[in-house]
């Protein structure tokens, strides 16, 4: 058992916020396991993100309560999208959010933690880097299937979710061979485009749509005419939640979400896909992935990242090195600020290769 160099009670608490994703419990198990065997601290886990630091929903979690999670979906500890620092709409004044973040710092002392442990996606590190503001000892790990947090290379989440839209666009594929039709899968995504970018190149997209390129649907008609022209007959169109047209990145937000309820459609991929049909008028099914990419086991790759971001943790706990985000940078795990993601969405850069590599094999990009 290793030293203790900064504790005073030797006693952390951790919990899991945001949209649940494969490795979180891998996480949990990473930095229960090192934090237990190597150093002999205490951990307590909070139940469904910062809401269960609120309503005082915790248990200590010992040793043998993250035996025979690593290969498991979700969270053992549940989540929530509970954003104690959010200012309601129309709300001037914040007194229920004060008092939210008031009861976290109680709860935090009543506990006695040395430090707080969130593992989360944008929100959850930006509350647990305010939270460090208000004097909270706070670690941060990156989890999302968006893969878009700033920081970090990568974050796990991310190549589980790739591989279900992998598999999803393949077995497309069988259809729209099959029926001779044009397909749209739509994924996860609201800001950044990475897991449509990603699964469209895997999958062999002919189209791919992400909220950073906004799209020309008569470009797109002309792709697609143009490899039916060339004996093509079906089309695979990959888009994420977030895709945007030309002509809705000129509108301002109340802009586009008037127009966005004024057409009616329950979300981008069916919108795309009586957008095609209309130009084109090739048969269009569109297929919303929604919550299946985010549910089942974590692949090999996020287990391994999650338990390294995870035992690296424990290591910082242990140190005492606090208000960091532990992150991936290349082949090595290194604690970033949690300044540094607080506040961010890491978007596909223009210049990222993964769009010229998209286009270097014939996938339209929507412009
Ligand atoms: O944060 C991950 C994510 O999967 C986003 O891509 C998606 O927009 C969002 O969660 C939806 O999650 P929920 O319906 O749980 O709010």
């Amino acid at each position: 058992m290793g030293n203790l160099k900064h504790s005073a009670t030797g006693t952390f608490g951790i919990l899991t916020a945001g949209g649940d994703c494969p490795g979180l419990n891998a996480a949990i198990r990473g930095v229960c396991r090192a934090a237990y065997d190597r150093y002999g601290m205490n951990i307590v886990g909070i139940a469904n993100g910062y809401r269960g630091l609120i309503e005082e929903n915790w248990r200590s979690l010992r040793p043998v309560d993250v035996y025979g999670i690593l290969t498991r979906g979700g969270t053992i500890l549940g989540a929530s999208r509970e954003k104690p620092f959010k200012v309601k709409k129309g709300e001037s004044d914040s007194e229920i959010e004060l008092d939210k973040v008031a009861a976290i710092k109680e709860n935090y002392k009543k506990l006695g933690l040395d430090c707080l442990v969130v593992l989360g996606g944008n929100g959850t590190n930006t509350t647990g880097y305010l939270l460090s503001q208000e004097g909270l000892n706070v670690l941060g790990l990156p989890k999302t299937i968006d893969n878009d947090i700033v920081g970090t290379d990568r974050t796990f989440g991310f190549h589980s979710a790739l591989a279900i839209g992998t598999e999803a666009i393949d077995r497309l594929h069988s259809t729209a061979q099959s029926h001779s039709r044009v397909i749209v899968i739509e994924l996860m995504g609201h800001k950044a485009g990475w897991l449509a970018l990603y699964a469209g190149v895997a999958g062999g997209g002919d189209v791919i749509l992400i909220p950073e390129i906004p799209y020309d649907i008569a470009v797109i008609a002309r792709h697609l005419e143009k490899r039916a022209g060339e004996g093509k007959t079906f089309s695979i169109v990959a888009v994420a939640e977030g895709a945007l047209s030309v002509e809705e990145a000129a509108m301002d937000k109340k802009d586009r979400k008037k127009y966005r309820e004024e057409t009616g459609f329950p979300s981008i991929g069916y919108r795309v896909a009586r957008e095609i049909e209309e130009e084109t008028g090739m048969e269009t099914r569109a297929t919303v992935l929604g919550y299946v990419q985010r549910g089942g086991i974590p692949t090999a790759s996020d287990r391994v990242l999650a338990t390294s971001l995870g035992t690296a943790a424990a290591d910082l706990l242990a140190q005492g090195e606090y208000g960091k985000m532990v992150a991936l940078a290349g082949d090595s795990i290194k604690p970033v600020d949690l300044s540094v993601p607080a506040g961010k969405v890491k978007t596909v850069p223009p210049d990222h290769y993964m769009l010229d590599t998209a286009l270097a094999v014939g996938t339209c990009l929507g412009y």
